[in-house]
C-alpha cells in the first residue's frame, strides 16, 4: 500500500469493450488488478431489476447470460458525442442520463483503484481516441466534454487526457534498447488509431515529448463494427433482412441495423419499438422469420447474439476454421456459420479504410513507410487474422511486433502522469 502522500495519478483507459487503470509507483507504471486478478474491466454495466443491484465487467456480462431480469449496457463509449448522450434512459423506476451511467462506471474503476492503493485517487489521466467522431469537430469536443463531466462526477478533481496511441507508444518505450521511429497501430473495439512516433530510452525521461510526436491519425471503425457488419449479413438475414415480403418489397432494415449494434441493442425493447417491431409480420412472406425476431425481442437475445458474434470473429481468427453462431435462443436447433474467407470479405471495406488511416498518419509525419523501424500492435481487434494479413500486405518489409493488447495504453498513460 502506498502513503497518502506519494499518492500518484492513476491513468485510466476507458475503451469501448475494456477499460483498465494503471499507476506510477516508485517511478515503474504498473496495471492495478481491478476484477479479481484481472487488470481489465470489460466497459459493461448490470442494472438488476430482481434486486436492484449494480454490477460492472465480466459479472455484469454474466448476469445478463444467465438469464437475470435487468438492463445491460455495453459500449458506452459509442455513445460520447451522439445526440443520445443528451437522452435519458429508464434504470429501476428513475430516468438516468447517459453521462451519469458513464459517471458510475468510472466511479466504480476509481473505488477498485482506491481499495489497490489504499486510497481514493483524485488525479488521473483519461486515455481518448484521435476522433470520437470523425469529421466533426464540435460533436468531437463534445464527446470529451462529457467524458471530463462524468469523469468529475465520479469524483475526480484534477482531469487530464491524452491521445490513447500516444499512451500506447509511451508503453512500447519501456521496452525498447534504441532509437527508433515507429508506427503505433492501435486497433480497439470503437477505433482505430495511430501515431508515427520517435522512441528510445534517452528519450523517456524527457518532459516535454511534443516534438518526438511526428503525426497522429484515427477512424472511427473497430472491432464493434467488425461484429455489426458480420451479425448483420451472416445472422440478421435469419431473422428478415433483406428478406422480401409478398408485395415484393424487402423488410424495412431498421431493425436489423439497430440489433446488430452494440450501443443500440437496449433502445429495441422499449414498448414502442416492439409494438412497431409487431407491425413489421406484413412485411414477410415467411414469417416463421418474424417469429424468430420478436423472440430475440420480447426475450432481450440482443447482445447474446452480439456475444456469439464477437466470440465467432474471435474464434474463426485465431483458429482459421470456420465456426458457428448459436441462435437457439430465437428458434430451437438454429445456427449461423462464419468462416475465415466469409469472415475476410465481409471486413474487406472497413479493413481497407484502416490501413488507409495508418498511411496518412505516414505521410502526415512526412515518412514513406520504409522509413519505420517497426509497426507496434496492441488494442484487441489488432489481432484479427485479416488485419494482419492486410497490413503486412500494405507495409512489405516492415517488422511488426505485437504488444500488450488491452493494458498498453493504460500503462503508457500512467507513464504520462
Ligand atoms: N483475438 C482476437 N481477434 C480479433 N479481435 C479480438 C481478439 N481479441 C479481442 N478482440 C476484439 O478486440 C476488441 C476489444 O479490444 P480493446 O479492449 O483493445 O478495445 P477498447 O480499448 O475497449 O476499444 P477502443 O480503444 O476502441 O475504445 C473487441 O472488439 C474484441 O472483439
Ligand atoms: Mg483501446
Amino acid at each position: 500500500m502506498l502513503s497518502p502522500s506519494s499518492l500518484p495519478t492513476i491513468g485510466i483507459d476507458f475503451g469501448t469493450s475494456n477499460s483498465a487503470v494503471a499507476c506510477r509507483v516508485d517511478g515503474v507504471a504498473r496495471l492495478l488488478p481491478i476484477e479479481g486478478a484481472a487488470t481489465t474491466l470489460p466497459t459493461a454495466i448490470f442494472f438488476n431489476s430482481e434486486d436492484r443491484t449494480t454490477h460492472f465487467g465480466r459479472e455484469a456480462v454474466a448476469q445478463y447470460l444467465s438469464g437475470t431480469e435487468g438492463r445491460l449496457m455495453r459500449s458506452l463509449k459509442s455513445l460520447l458525442g451522439s445526440a443520445l448522450m443528451q437522452e435519458k434512459t429508464a434504470i429501476y423506476d428513475g430516468l438516468v442520463s447517459f453521462e451519469d451511467i458513464i459517471a458510475r462506471f468510472l466511479r466504480e474503476l476509481a473505488v477498485r483503484a482506491g481499495r489497490e492503493l489504499g486510497q481514493s485517487p483524485e488525479r488521473v489521466v483519461i486515455g481518448r481516441p484521435v476522433h470520437f467522431v470523425d469529421d466533426d469537430p464540435k460533436r468531437d469536443e463534445r464527446a470529451e466534454d462529457s467524458l471530463r463531466h462524468a469523469a468529475r462526477a465520479a469524483g475526480f478533481r484534477d482531469i487530464a487526457f491524452q491521445l490513447e496511441p500516444i499512451a500506447a507508444a509511451f508503453d512500447y518505450e519501456q521496452r525498447i534498447t534504441k532509437e527508433s521511429i515507429v508506427l503505433i497501430v492501435d486497433i480497439g473495439g470503437g477505433t482505430s488509431d495511430f501515431t508515427v512516433v520517435r522512441v528510445g530510452p534517452d528519450r523517456a525521461t524527457r518532459d516535454d515529448r511534443s516534438d518526438d510526436v511526428l503525426a497522429t491519425s484515427g477512424v472511427h471503425i473497430g472491432g464493434t463494427d467488425f461484429d455489426q457488419r458480420l451479425n448483420l449479413e451472416r445472422v440478421m438475414p435469419q431473422f428478415g433482412f433483406r428478406h422480401t415480403g409478398a408485395q415484393g418489397r424487402e423488410v424495412p432494415s431498421k431493425v436489423f441495423f439497430e440489433l446488430s449494434s452494440w450501443h443500440l441493442i437496449n433502445w429495441l425493447y422499449a414498448a414502442k419499438a416492439v409494438r412497431q417491431a409487431k407491425e413489421l409480420r406484413t412485411s414477410y412472406s415467411d414469417t416463421r422469420l418474424h417469429d424468430r425476431l420478436m423472440a430475440v425481442l420480447e426475450e432481450r437475445h440482443g447482445h447474446r447474439i452480439a456475444s456469439a458474434v464477437e466470440a465467432a470473429k474471435i474464434d474463426a481468427s485465431v483458429t482459421d476454421a470456420e465456426t458457428t453462431i448459436d441462435l437457439s435462443c430465437a428458434e430451437a436447433g438454429l445456427v449461423a456459420t462464419l468462416s475465415p474467407a466469409d469472415m475476410a470479405q465481409q471486413l474487406a471495406t472497413p479493413l481497407e479504410n484502416v490501413i488507409a488511416c495508418a498511411h496518412a498518419c505516414v505521410k502526415r509525419a512526412g515518412l514513406r513507410s520504409n522509413d519505420l523501424d517497426a509497426i507496434y500492435l496492441t488494442g484487441g481487434s489488432s489481432a484479427l487474422r485479416p488485419f494482419q494479413h492486410a497490413l503486412r500486405k500494405s507495409f512489405a518489409g516492415v517488422n511488426l511486433v505485437e504488444g500488450d493488447l488491452f493494458g498498453g495504453v493504460a500503462t503508457g498513460l500512467a507513464c504520462a502522469t
